[in-house]
Formats: structure tokens, C-alpha cells, sequence
């Protein structure tokens, strides 16, 4: 049996990454040392600094907030229910179990509050994929949710960044490219955004949520199914189990080379706040407001066709 790198106790983890094979207490403190790293590394917080934690009810961000109070830091969680059937219902549910578990903060916002619909129905009725609804919908709640924060967190992970960047690098994005970063500087009405996962692979972040008895859902959001995320994914674990370690080379020789991309991103956009909320945008109403009015809109033409003259 293998014996831990560290303590000559049996080794329960083997990360292959890094050739290490290590105890339970023992893969708990490096991974945590690892992560923590990567935070100072990148100045994406302190120890006096507010960060809200967006929180989906599943491992990575689940095992991130629970990371970042453990080691001190002064971190809220905030969760936004979807509205999507079972699977926003379960999330809520992992989450309020979490909540009464560790007594952390989390706040909760719901989609069906802000447009009286889930976003299965926001999407049929304006006609745009659930996911792109979803994703300015997320991006506009998170940043209003900050607003007495110093930063947002995400959960992204190793796989999750490097999957964004083989469709980026794929299809030669290089704005996003200049953009993808572990750390966003605020900027408008954009808060800092942070992802202190970015070096830790999936695989790890199961792991560590396992070990420390962190409740968290299993499903993926129904609408991800055929996502070309997952895809990428897939062909990437296939490359790293023939070459070990190519996912840990491929986001640090990006990061290492991502200068060679900073001028695509220089574009000035002119923002000016959304006359109905104050948000920054490049049109006179911002995304979030317009899908509210088109809703909005949609609801009256509807009510007016059942009611009587
Ligand atoms: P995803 O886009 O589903 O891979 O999620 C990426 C990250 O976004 C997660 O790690 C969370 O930090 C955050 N997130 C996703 N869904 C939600 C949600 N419903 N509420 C709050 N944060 C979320
Ligand atoms: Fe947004 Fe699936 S989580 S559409
Ligand atoms: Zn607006």
C-alpha cells in the first residue's frame, strides 16, 4: 500500500498532477495551502476584505466558501434560485443545509421574484437560450448583491477555465482571451471578481468537498446537457490521462503568454448607466432591464387576450 508523501500513513488520495500521494489530513492542508496560494499570488483578497461567494449549491462553491471562513477570511454567501424545476429546488435545498450546518451567512435571491418566471419560461418567451438568459441574469444579480462587497467569488475550477479556454483559443477570441483571468479589477459597475480555484482540478475539489462532509448536489443544470463545456472537458481528461499534467501546463503557459493578447482588449467600449437602474451598459437600458420590459411586455399582451372587452 502507498504510504503518504508527508507522514508514512496509508495514502487514501493520489493526485496525479503532481505525482502526490497523500493521508486525508494531509491532501486537506496542501489543498488548502494551494489554494491560498493562488490567492496571494494573484492579490485577489484579504483578511479584512468582504467577498461574497456566489454560491449554485454544488461542490466547487460549496467547498470554496467553506475554504475561505475556515482559513479566516470574511466571506458571505450569496445564492440565486433559478427557477429551474428540480434541480433549482434540490440546489436550495443543499444550500439551506449547508447554511444550518456550518452557520454561515448566505443570502438567497430568486429569478421567479425579480420576472414571476424560472428561467425555462424567460427564455421561451423571449426567445433566446436559457443559458444566455441565465448568464446575464447571474452576471446582473451578482453585481447588484456586491454592492457592500469587495469581491465577488466564483467556484470556477481547473476544468471549468481551461474548457473556456480551448473554445476561446479554438476560436481565436482573443478579447476574451485578453480577458480570462483569475482576477477582474472592478471596473463600472462591475465588482472585482475573483476565482481561487483556477489551479485546482475538479477531481480535487470533489475530494476535498467529500472529506470535509460538505452536502452538495450531484445533477447539473438540465439545460447543460450537449454544452460544448462539457465536450471540451471531456476531450481534455482524455489528453491528461495520456499526458499527465497537460491541464495544469496549459492554463500556466496561457497565463504566462496572455500578454500577447492584452491589446485585443484595450477596445474602448463607452458605457453610461441604464436609464431605468443605473447599471453600466453600452445602450441606453441595460440587458437585465430590457428582458424585465420584454416579460413585462409579453405578460400584458397576454392578460389583454384573455380579458373581456
Ligand atoms: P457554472 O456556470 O454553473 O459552472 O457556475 C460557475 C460558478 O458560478 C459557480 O461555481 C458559482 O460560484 C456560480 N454560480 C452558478 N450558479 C449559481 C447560482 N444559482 N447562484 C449563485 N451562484 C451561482
Ligand atoms: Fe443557467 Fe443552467 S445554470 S441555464
Ligand atoms: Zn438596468
Amino acid at each position: 500500500m502507498r504510504k503518504c508523501r508527508l507522514c508514512e500513513k496509508p495514502a487514501e488520495i493520489y493526485i496525479s498532477s503532481h505525482n502526490l500521494a497523500l493521508c486525508r489530513e494531509d491532501f486537506i492542508e496542501n489543498f488548502e495551502r494551494r489554494v491560498e496560494r493562488t490567492i496571494r499570488k494573484f492579490k485577489m483578497l484579504d483578511k479584512r476584505e468582504r467577498v461574497l461567494v456566489a454560491i449554485s449549491g454544488g461542490k466547487d462553491s460549496l467547498a470554496l466558501i467553506h475554504l475561505l471562513n475556515k482559513l479566516g477570511y470574511r466571506a458571505t454567501g450569496y445564492h440565486i434560485d433559478l427557477g429551474i424545476g428540480d434541480y433549482s429546488r434540490e440546489s436550495l435545498e443543499r444550500v439551506r443545509e449547508f447554511r444550518k450546518r456550518e452557520g454561515v451567512e448566505i443570502i438567497v435571491e430568486s429569478v421567479r421574484d425579480e420576472f414571476g418566471m424560472g428561467i425555462g419560461e424567460i427564455s421561451k418567451r423571449v426567445k433566446q437560450p436559457p443559458c444566455s438568459v441565465c448568464g446575464t441574469i447571474k452576471r446582473y444579480m451578482f453585481n447588484r448583491a456586491a454592492r457592500n462587497f469587495d469581491s465577488i467569488a466564483t467556484g470556477h475550477n481547473l476544468d471549468d477555465e481551461i474548457a473556456t479556454l480551448m473554445g476561446n483559443v479554438l476560436n481565436w477570441q482573443t478579447e476574451y482571451l485578453a480577458r480570462q483571468y483569475p482576477v477582474l479589477e472592478s471596473r463600472d459597475s462591475l465588482k472585482k471578481k475573483i476565482k481561487p480555484f483556477v489551479f485546482v482540478s475538479e477531481y480535487e475539489t470533489a475530494t476535498y468537498a467529500f472529506v470535509e462532509n460538505i452536502p452538495y448536489i450531484l445533477e447539473e443544470c438540465p439545460y447543460s446537457t450537449g454544452a460544448k463545456s462539457i465536450f471540451y472537458k471531456e476531450i481534455l481528461n482524455r489528453v491528461e490521462e495520456r499526458m499527465t499534467g497537460t491541464k495544469l501546463r496549459f492554463l500556466s503557459g496561457f497565463l504566462k503568454h496572455r500578454h500577447l493578447f492584452l491589446a485585443s482588449g484595450e477596445r474602448k467600449i463607452d458605457l453610461k448607466p441604464c436609464i431605468k437602474c443605473g447599471y453600466m451598459t453600452t445602450s441606453d437600458i441595460c440587458q437585465f432591464c430590457r428582458l424585465k420590459e420584454r416579460i413585462n411586455d409579453k405578460r400584458r399582451q397576454s392578460w389583454q387576450k384573455f380579458s373581456p372587452e
